[in-house]
Formats: structure tokens, sequence, C-alpha cells
């Protein structure tokens, strides 16, 4: 009965914190299935083996204006880490980057960053090379956590809309990956990519967003594989469902999306359609802006394992019990039958 309800019940139901669920991917696949049934996933782990003391480590992250990245510079500086907050409004005064200056400590140190811009990026390097005690010694981490979001069924959303999405969230992560890569080496260090759910499974008008977090595993995994010999360890973090807790959706914002998209509609599309049709569309969407935990500790967690633990996982999970059991449905049985319980 417990199951019938897991799957069914939407996410509004659900209680609201969200629970830090973390496990490999390897030899878990007939386990998941498994543990479904109890509730209480067997794969969850705890994050009590943090045996790499943050010292004075130097941990560089995206996206620090707002949300999960804002949050994160302030943890990862009270556990003692040398933080580097990239952020894409520092030159326009922006109040979280205000805020994040405000601690006035040498430890924590905002940038001007849009991952987007290749000068930037090399500019941040050589900020963060200028500060280190010893630069051949390296950096220890980077936490790509630079995203932005957006939603419209296919034939909504313009070829334009996917390459802008792509240039935050891809291209983005693996320019400011590539040129941090060489200090990364040098300490052994980590690399920590902020994907989603929806880099594991797709939804219905998400299409635009779910590529580009697709492409951040793909990267990671090749990443993963390439620097296993070298000593730098690669994690994904998927969170779930956090809408209401961060900056990425606002009513505004769908509504700005949602004018522009209908004026650049195509004519046959528009028509096809309809305007009753894209309406409904554009209200549910506003109703999953106010969706999700507010409480974003276990995100925050699962990064700083990432960081500190001797052996990190490769991908970290935290998301609620719906949104966990879902994905391991839909990525792990049959796409006949996962499409028949949460698609059609
Ligand atoms: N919230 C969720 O439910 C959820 C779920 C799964 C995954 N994620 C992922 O978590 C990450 C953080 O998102 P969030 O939820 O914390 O949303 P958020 O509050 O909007 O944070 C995203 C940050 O990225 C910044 N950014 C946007 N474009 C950038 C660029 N070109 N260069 C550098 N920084 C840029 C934004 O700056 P501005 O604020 O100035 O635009 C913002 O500070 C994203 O990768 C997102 O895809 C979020």
């Amino acid at each position: 009965m417990m199951l019938a309800a897991c799957l069914s019940r939407p996410l509004s139901q659900l209680p609201g914190k969200a629970t830090s669920i973390c496990g490999r991917e390897n030899g878990m696949r007939r386990a998941l299935l498994l543990c479904s049934a109890s509730f209480t996933p067997i794969s969850r782990r705890t994050y009590a083996s943090e045996v790499n003391p943050a010292g004075s480590k130097a941990v560089l992250i995206t996206g620090c204006d707002s949300g999960f990245g804002f949050s994160l510079a302030k943890h990862l500086h009270s556990k003692g880490f040398l933080v580097f907050a990239g952020c894409l409004m520092k030159d326009k005064g922006d109040a979280g980057v205000q805020e994040l200056d405000n601690l006035k400590s040498d430890r924590l140190r905002t940038i001007q960053l849009n991952v987007c811009n290749s000068e930037e990026v090399e500019k941040a390097v050589a900020t963060v090379q200028s500060i280190l005690d010893d630069p051949e010694k390296g950096m220890w981490g980077l936490v790509n956590n630079a995203g932005i979001s957006t939603f419209g069924e296919v034939e909504f959303t313009s070829m334009e809309t996917y390459k802008e999405v792509a240039e935050v969230n891809l291209w983005g992560t693996v320019r400011t990956t590539k040129s941090f890569l060489p200090l990364l080496r040098r300490a052994k260090g980590r690399v920590v990519n902020i994907s989603s759910m929806l880099g594991r499974m797709a939804n219905p008008a998400r299409s635009p967003y779910c590529i580009t977090k697709f492409g951040v595993e793909a990267f990671s995994d090749c990443l993963r594989y390439e620097m296993y010999p070298l000593g730098v360890k690669v994690s994904v973090v998927e969170p779930g469902n956090f809408i209401a807790a961060t900056s990425l959706y606002s009513p505004e914002r769908i509504q700005a999306i949602a004018k522009k998209m209908w004026d650049d509609l195509p004519e046959v599309v528009r028509k096809d359609y309809g305007r009753k049709y894209f309406d409904e569309k554009i209200a549910k969407m506003e109703t999953y802006c106010n969706s999700g935990s507010t409480d974003t500790s276990s995100v925050i967690d699962a990064v700083t394992h990432a960081l500190t633990a001797s052996t990190p996982y490769t991908r970290y999970h935290p998301m609620d019990y719906y949104w966990w059991l879902r994905m391991q449905i839909m990525t792990h049985m049959p796409g006949a039958v996962s499409d028949m319980i949460y698609i059609h």
C-alpha cells in the first residue's frame, strides 16, 4: 500500500523535507528495485565518513549569486575552506554578492564569473593562482553549479532557447572544468558537477533543460574515467525538486518565458495546438514554482561530502522519496512500464 501511495502521490502532498539519498551506480540496480518496496532505500548512506579536513583547501564554486551556490559558499567557508565564489552579477553589485562580501573574510572571495565567457573563466583561473599560497600544489575543488532552466514542448522551443540553456549548463561546465583541470590535477582534487534528477530521467515539456543535464552526466562520467589514474575524483549531485528554495524559477520568469514563446511560435504550431492548450501548460508550470523542498541542506551536505570524503560517491541523490522512487523506476524499468506509470 505504501508503494502504491508513493507511486501516485503528487509531490505537493508529500512531506516537505527532502531526504538525502545517495548511492553508487555500480552493482546497485537489483538492490534499488527491491528496496523501493520497503520504502526505505537500502542504498541510503550517511555522510559520516568525512576524512579530508577542509583546512584551508581552496574551492571554486560557480553561480554563487543565489540558490545552492550562495548557501554552499557560506557553508564551505564555515567549514574552513578558502572559497572562491564565482558570481555572474559581481560587477553589478547584486544583493547575493554584497552579502558574501559583507562577511569580510580573507577565505571568502567573490569573483566575477560568467561561465559562458572564456575570458572571464581564464581571468578567474589567474585570480585563483595569484591568491593560492603555492599554485604548484594546485586547487582542491571545483563545483560547477551555475545553471539556468526553461520549459516548453519541443514544438514550442526555439533553437535559440536550446542553445542558450546549453551554453550555460553544459558548455559552461565543460569550459570551466577544462580551464581549472591543471590546478585540480596538481592537488589531486575534486570536481563536483551539479546535474539534476532531470539529468537521469526526462520529463515532458523540459527538453531544453533535460538535454543539458544529460550532457553534464555524460561529461562527468568521461571525466571520472580519465581522471581516475591521475587522482582527481569526480562526483555528480542530482538534486530533486527544490524550486521553492532557489531562484531557478519565479512566476514572473515563467510569464516572461511564456510571452516570448507564444510570440515566437510558428503560425502552424500556434494554430494546431491553440491558445487554450498553451495556457494550460503555462498554468501547470506556474504551480510547479511553489513546489518542492525549501530545505536545501541535503544538497549542501552532498556537495560537502563529495569534497571532503576520502571515497566520495559517484552520484548523490538529494531528493524526497517520491522523486527518488520515480527516478529508479524510470531508469530501471522497461520504458513501456515507466511511461504507463508516470507519463501517459
Ligand atoms: N532548484 C532546483 O530544484 C534544482 C534541481 C536540480 C538541479 N538544480 C541545479 O542546481 C544549480 C543551481 O541552481 P539553483 O536552483 O540554485 O538556481 P539559482 O538560484 O537560479 O542559481 C543559479 C545560479 O547560477 C547563476 N548563473 C546563471 N547563468 C550564469 C552564467 N552564465 N555564469 C555564471 N553563473 C550563472 C545565477 O545567477 P543569477 O541569479 O544572477 O541569474 C544563479 O546565481 C543549477 O545547475 C540547477 O540546474 C536545481
